[in-house]
């Protein structure tokens, strides 16, 4: 009895803990799609007003050298100098801008609220497309590295009802991550250290139903218990400043849960890898 009243706080108590941390979720979701729509205006016109100028200097430019015999030697080196820099400094804002409106349209997609479509999809061809174009991406910043990719996908899969641009979302999210982390492992262990990253899919079917099961595991830096904690709470990043917004893993939590309907599993240990399971209840397209 004593047990079964123990037993019964745990619950409440763990249920407690998760309506906390939804209602958490729901309100700063709402909260960011606000501010996020609200900056994206004035951010326009910072890089639209930035990409005008650069087109002024290049008029200002023109005029200078065709005055070029009536300034000194030094006046139109100076001159050059200074339009010089003008034109990278525009090009930075351009730049910086553009990255911070890249952010806000993560969060806005995030919490856009709309669902997408189940469609017929073959996830096989999905996660394989997914799954190198992370890596491309990763290897477009340093070509120089490399990572294996083993990739464990059952031949002549039939296609399942799924919303295929939500789960390539959550697979691009996990190896996005996934890159990340073996990349940071291999600048700490230095020799014979072999950056792997797997992805494995299985279908089990039953009937005209059937539970797709994807497992993506790494072999970077893992996690600690408390960042395994936190990793599905939005803007939690331990990345640097500009590398990471942390909304990878949020996103995704909804993608696989409240989308799809499904469980995100996760298992992590220091110093020896990750592994995000997916595991999503699906309909076996006609
Ligand atoms: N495979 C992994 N191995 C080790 N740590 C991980 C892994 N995946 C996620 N993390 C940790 O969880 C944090 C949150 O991940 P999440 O993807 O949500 O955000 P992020 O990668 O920091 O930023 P972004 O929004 O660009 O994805 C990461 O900063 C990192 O500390
Ligand atoms: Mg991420």
């Amino acid at each position: 009895m004593e047990q079964d009243i123990a037993g019964l706080k745990q619950q409440v108590e763990y249920l407690q803990h998760q309506l906390h941390k939804q209602e958490k979720m729901a309100s700063l979701g709402l909260l960011s799609a606000g501010i996020a729509h609200e900056i994206q205006n004035p951010l326009n016109f910072v890089i639209n007003f930035s990409k005008m100028s650069v087109k002024l200097l290049d008029d200002l430019q023109e005029i200078v050298e065709d005055c070029a015999d009536k300034l000194s030697e030094d006046d139109a080196a100076d001159l050059e100098d200074i339009s010089a820099d003008l034109k990278e400094n525009l090009t930075k804002i351009q730049e910086h801008g553009e990255r911070a409106i890249s952010i806000i349209r993560g969060i806005l997609l995030h919490s856009r609220g709309k669902a997408g479509e189940f469609l017929p999809t073959d996830v096989g061809q999905l996660a394989h497309e997914y799954v190198w174009l992370s890596y491309h991406a990763m290897r477009a910043n340093d070509k120089s590295f490399n990572i294996t990719i083993q990739e464990d996908i059952p031949e002549g899969m039939p296609k399942v009802m799924v919303i295929p641009q939500d789960l390539s979302r959550a697979i691009l999210n996990v190896m996005n991550n996934a890159c990340y982390t073996v990349k940071e492992r291999a600048a700490q262990e230095k020799e014979g250290y072999v950056p792997t990253i797997a992805i494995k899919l299985d279908l089990q079917q039953n009937g005209a139903e059937g539970t797709l099961r994807i497992d993506i595991t790494d072999n970077g830096m893992g996690m600690t218990k408390e960042i395994q904690d936190k990793i599905f709470e939005n803007f939690f990043t331990t990345k640097p400043a500009g590398q990471g917004t942390g909304l990878g893993m949020s996103i995704t939590y909804d993608i696989i849960t409240n989308n799809h309907h499904g469980e995100l599993l996760l298992t992590s240990e220091p110093n020896v890898g990750t592994t995000f399971s997916f595991i999503i209840p699906v309909k076996i397209a006609k």
